[in-house]
């Protein structure tokens, strides 16, 4: 079987590195893939969004399997397209995608189901949003409704920073149509976890959790950024978590999408905060995350591809995942000024033909090739994934991976999994 991998992230390189270890998958092609993704793949110029080009490939080339990396091809409608003409594609329709392109909508789903997320009023109008605002008491987080590329979410610590989102959201345009409704949420205090969960529209099979580390500086120091590490398993995730989120969270999520009589097909991503012992959905997302994948799939023993086709076909019922029992540690190389402005192109030393040594893998991100070296094309820039059977030892193999690589102005955080050590 032929398969077809949309994106180009650190993502996208794990998930066709292991697509292109199953039995079942004899060639895998990244749209439009990076520098890394050539290694195991051959990448096609094909951007995430141009469906009808993606199709007209799929189709050409007898692809058995296409799987979608970013959010926005599924909003955009990628697997709609495709179930159209009867291609087998891992990832939701248009109208769920939602679940992640419209926070208000995922707020309102998620209340209809009872599953337990923070209180929330929706406003287009923003002195209306400000009266709500003055009159209820406790820290608040403003929401712009649609996609923003991660920077729509406003946690504010006081009521002139909550009025100052509403202008930025509602009246400045910040995020243009994506701000023309906004959330004000209560600001839950706790930690966050990320559990993931295939779903095969009757069934879903949670995944081992994850914790991600989005701000920029060690610490959690610094502006948010898409990720610059992540560890599995995350030690919150206690046996009774694990049972409590199934229980609360993806049972009444797959429930809900069926009284509803639709069928979700792909990954479902529920970024968790643990409140006092308790979970509550901060978001879906109706993807993989972003490191975290880095962190999760190496971890996976199972053919990943017999499972995506699995989720597709609504075979998953009677499926096991089967896990390494050891730490993964992924930490991501970035180029100096990111999440700000940056320079590209600069020469990447020490990266080998081969990713995995077994101790170590490494998982491009932002960068390209000639042929022969490979050169920083974006903020992220790799990931470098190391395994042990403690955390500490998962950090040494991680970090001494990284002493082998460099670039010019590379930086990375020094401190992914220690919230795993501390506990
Ligand atoms: P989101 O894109 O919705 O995941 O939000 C991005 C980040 O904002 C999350 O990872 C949290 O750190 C934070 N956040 C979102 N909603 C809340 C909330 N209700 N309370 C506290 N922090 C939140
Ligand atoms: N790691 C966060 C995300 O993928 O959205």
């Amino acid at each position: 079987m032929k398969v077809l991998v949309i994106g180009s992230g650190g993502r996208e390189h794990c998930m066709a590195w292991k697509l292109s270890k199953s039995p079942l998958v004899d060639k895998v092609f990244c749209a439009p893939g990076n520098g890394g993704t050539s290694l195991c793949a051959e990448n096609i110029p094909i951007k995430p969004t141009d469906i009808k080009s993606l199709l007209e490939f799929a189709k050409k080339n007898n692809i058995g399997l296409t799987v979608v990396g970013p959010e926005v091809s599924l909003v955009a409608g990628v697997a709609d397209a495709f179930r159209t003409e009867g291609l087998v594609i891992f990832g939701p329709d248009k109208e769920l995608a939602q679940l992640e392109g419209s926070k208000i909508l995922a707020k309102k789903f998620m209340r209809d189901c009872g599953i337990p997320t923070a209180d929330f009023e929706v406003f287009d109008d923003a002195h209306k949003a400000k009266e709500y605002i003055a009159e209820r008491a406790g820290k608040v987080v403003v929401k712009a409704d649609g996609l923003a590329a991660g920077k729509g979410v406003i946690v504010c610590d006081n009521e002139q920073e909550a009025f100052d989102a509403v202008d930025t959201i509602l009246i400045d345009k910040k995020f243009g149509d994506a701000g023309n409704k906004l959330l004000v949420e209560a600001c839950l205090i706790g930690e966050e976890v990320s559990m993931l969960a295939f779903v095969d529209g009757e069934t879903f099979v949670p995944l081992v959790s994850s914790q991600d580390h989005k701000r920029i500086f060690d610490n959690d120091q610094g502006p948010n950024t898409g990720g610059m590490g992540a560890y599995s398993p995350a030690p919150i995730m206690t046996d009774r978590m694990k049972t409590r989120v199934n229980n609360e969270i993806f049972k009444p999520f797959v429930n809900g999408l069926k009284k509803q009589g639709k069928k979700y097909h792909g990954v479902i991503y529920a970024g968790l905060m643990i409140v006092n012992g308790d979970p509550y959905v901060l978001e879906f997302n109706v993807r993989f995350g972003d490191p975290e994948t880095q962190a999760l799939l190496p971890k996976l023993k199972n053919d990943l591809a017999d499972i995506m086709l699995k989720v597709c076909n609504g075979k998953l019922h009677d499926t096991q995942l089967v896990w390494d029992e050891r730490v993964y540690v992924c930490v991501v190389l970035a180029s100096g000024g990111y999440p700000g402005s940056y320079e590209k192109g600069k020469q990447i030393d020490g990266i080998t033909k081969n990713e995995d040594n077994g101790y170590s893998i490494v998982f491009h991100a932002g960068t390209v090739t000639d042929g022969v070296n490979f050169f920083t094309d974006g903020g992220r820039v790799l990931n470098v994934v190391g395994m042990g059977e403690t955390v500490k030892d998962a950090q040494n193999a991680v970090y001494s991976r990284i002493a082998g690589l460099s670039f010019e102005n590379m930086f990375y955080r020094q401190d992914i999994a220690n919230k795993a050590l501390n506990r």
